[in-house]
């Protein structure tokens, strides 16, 4: 279950694991985002997730998304989210370079929520994972980040194989809007 607090003015989504409410970094509008697209992708295609953190995106994910539908987690960091014990998310632990070297799935919506320089260079790295109309979604469009904003921007501008369905104003605060800049990937 998704919940909405707002704590000293700010908004903050929790999501339940078993007995525990875990703080999510997503807003309600980037969880609107993530539901709109999730519906979309079918198996054998997969949902990726660079960035697992706490973990609280990839639970979301796994909320909104076709229960059929596999989803991976990576991080290079592991150990906290590994107690979540979770058997229908694939959490796994490692560099995005490193790994995507050995990927060998369809990804149908992919999630770049990283440390934010890197976002362009993951992206390019995984792209030629992603399926004709996969769904991309860039966390922390914003003022906030503005290397995610000039990213986004050069990778997109004029780029025939991307059709950019959403630029958040980056101008705005985050509570409650989306911060996720989204593309869809277009045929040949
Ligand atoms: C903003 S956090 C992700 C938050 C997460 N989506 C959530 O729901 O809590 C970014 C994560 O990227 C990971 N990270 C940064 N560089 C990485 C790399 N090269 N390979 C794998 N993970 C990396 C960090 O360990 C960090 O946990």
């Amino acid at each position: 279950m998704i919940e909405h607090k707002v704590v000293r003015g700010i908004e903050k989504m929790y999501i339940t694991n078993g007995e525990k409410n875990i703080e999510v970094s997503l807003t309600w509008g980037d969880i609107d985002v993530l539901k709109n697209y999730a519906k979309e992708v079918k198996r054998p295609n997969t949902c990726v997730l660079l960035g697992t953190g706490q973990g609280g995106s990839a639970l979301v994910v796994r909320e909104v998304v076709d229960k059929n539908v596999d989803i991976y987690t990576i991080d290079e960091k592991s150990g906290f989210y590994k107690l979540y014990n979770r058997k229908d998310i694939n959490f796994i632990s490692g560099d995005y370079i490193n790994l995507e070297k050995n990927w060998n799935k369809p990804i149908g919506l992919l999630l770049i929520d990283t440390e934010i320089d890197l976002s362009k260079e993951q992206f390019l790295a995984w792209e030629k994972h992603l399926v004709e109309n996969a769904i991309v979604l860039f966390h922390d469009y914003g003022f906030h980040a503005p290397t995610v904003v000039a990213g986004c921007n050069s990778l997109f501008k004029d780029n025939k194989n991307y059709k950019v369905l959403f630029v958040p104003d980056s101008s705005q605060e985050r509570n409650g809007i989306t911060s996720m800049y989204q593309v869809r990937k277009l045929g040949n």
